[in-house]
C-alpha cells in the first residue's frame, strides 16, 4: 500500500507545485491521477519515488517511509519516467541487459529475465533491433520492460501514453491491464487524458494547481457526479423554448449554454419519453427544432467539470 500525507512541494523559487495532498494506492489497484498539464503530477510522482524530497509531508511504501529508506524502497518499486533518454545504438536486449547488470551485479539468470521481459511487453521479435529505429510505442513498450527490471510490486509511470497514436496508446493500455492481472503489480499512472484513466483505473484522484479536487473510484465518481441523463436541443428562439421546458417541470436543470440547451434530467427519468413530450410542447408553441441530442455523462464531463470548475471544494 502507498499512502502520501499531506505531501507538498514549494520549489525554490517560492511556487507551490504541490499542495497538501492526501492519497492512498491499494496493493493491486491501477490508480491513475489525472490533472491537466501543470497541475503537479510529475512532481508528485518524483516525490512518491523518492526523487524528490517532499518540502512537506511524507510518503509511505509498504510500510516503509520513502524519504529514510530511499535504497530499500528502490527495489520494490519501478519508475518509468515522463521524458527519458534510449541509447538508440543499442537493441532493445543489450539495453535491458545492460539495466539488469546494474540492478543485480552478478546477472545469474540476466539472459533469461530478459527474454522474458520482452516476451511480456511484445517485444520478442525485435529484440536485436537498435532501439534507434523503434517507434515511439515501441519505446515505451521497451521502457515499460525496462521498468519491470526489478520485479517490482509497484509501478510508478508518468504520462506513458504521451505522443503515442491511438494504437499505440490502445497497446500501452492492454499491456498494463495484463501486468496488473497476470503479475499482480500495482500501479500508480499519470495522465492529462480521461481516455487512459478510464479504460484503465479502478480507482482515480484529480488534481489542479497541486490539490486534490477528488479521490473516488471510477463508479462512485459517475454516481456522484451525476448519473444522470441530459439532453441538448437547440431551436429558433432558445430563450423561449426554456421557459416552456421550465413549466413543464420534469427537468432537475435547465440552461441555455453556447450549444443550446442543456436538460439535466433527474436520476431514473425517462429521456426518450421525455424527449417526445419536450418535441410537442415546443412544435405546438410554433417554435423550430434544429438539433436535439441525449447523452449520459462519462467521465470526460466530470474531470472537465472538476478542473474548470473555480469554486471546487477541495478534498481535504
Ligand atoms: N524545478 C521547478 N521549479 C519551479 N517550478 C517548477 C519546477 N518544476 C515544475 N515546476 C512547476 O510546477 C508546476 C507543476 O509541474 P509538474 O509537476 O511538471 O506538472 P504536470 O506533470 O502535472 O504537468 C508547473 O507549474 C511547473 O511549471
Ligand atoms: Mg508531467
Amino acid at each position: 500500500m502507498i499512502q502520501a500525507k499531506k505531501l507538498t512541494k514549494i520549489y525554490k523559487n517560492g511556487f507551490k507545485a504541490v499542495d497538501n495532498l492526501n492519497l492512498t494506492i491499494e496493493e493491486g489497484d491501477i490508480y491513475g491521477f489525472l490533472g491537466p498539464n501543470g497541475a503537479g503530477k510529475t512532481t508528485t510522482i518524483r516525490m512518491l519515488t523518492g526523487l524528490l524530497n517532499p518540502s512537506e509531508g511524507e510518503v509511505i511504501i509498504n510500510g516503509m517511509k520513502v524519504r529514510e529508506n530511499n535504497l530499500e524502497i528502490k527495489k520494490v518499486i519501478g519508475v518509468l519516467p515522463e521524458s527519458h533518454g534510449y541509447y538508440d545504438w543499442m537493441t532493445a536486449y543489450e539495453y535491458l541487459i545492460y539495466f539488469y547488470k546494474l540492478f543485480d551485479s552478478k546477472n545469474s539468470n540476466a539472459h533469461q529475465h530478459v527474454t522474458y521481459l520482452l516476451d511480456k511487453v511484445g517485444l520478442s521479435k525485435r529484440s536485436h533491433t537498435l532501439i534507434g529505429q523503434f517507434s515511439r510505442g515501441m519505446k515505451q513498450r521497451l521502457g515499460l520492460a525496462k521498468t519491470l527490471i526489478n520485479q517490482p510490486k509497484v509501478v510508478f509511470l508518468d504520462e506513458p501514453t504521451l505522443g503515442l497514436d491511438p494504437t499505440g496508446q490502445r497497446d500501452i493500455h492492454e499491456l498494463i491491464k495484463e501486468l496488473n492481472r497476470s503479475m499482480n503489480i500495482t500501479v500508480f499512472i499519470t495522465s492529462h487524458l480521461l481516455k487512459d484513466i478510464e479504460v484503465l483505473c479502478n480507482k482515480v484522484a484529480i488534481v489542479k494547481n497541486g490539490k486534490l479536487i477528488e479521490e473516488d473510484t471510477i463508479l462512485n465518481l459517475q454516481q456522484k457526479h451525476s448519473p444522470k441523463e441530459i439532453i441538448h436541443i437547440r431551436t429558433s428562439k432558445d430563450e423561449k423554448a426554456k421557459m416552456i421546458i421550465e413549466k413543464m417541470n420534469l427537468a432537475e436543470n435547465v440552461k441555455i449554454t453556447e450549444e443550446g440547451i442543456r436538460i439535466i434530467l433527474q436520476k431514473d427519468a425517462l429521456s426518450d419519453q421525455i424527449k417526445q413530450e419536450i418535441v410537442q410542447s415546443l412544435f405546438l408553441e410554433k417554435l423550430d427544432i434544429y438539433e436535439i441530442t441525449k447523452y449520459k455523462t462519462t467521465v470526460e464531463d466530470i474531470f472537465l467539470k472538476l478542473v474548470t470548475d473555480s469554486n471546487e471544494k477541495v478534498v481535504k
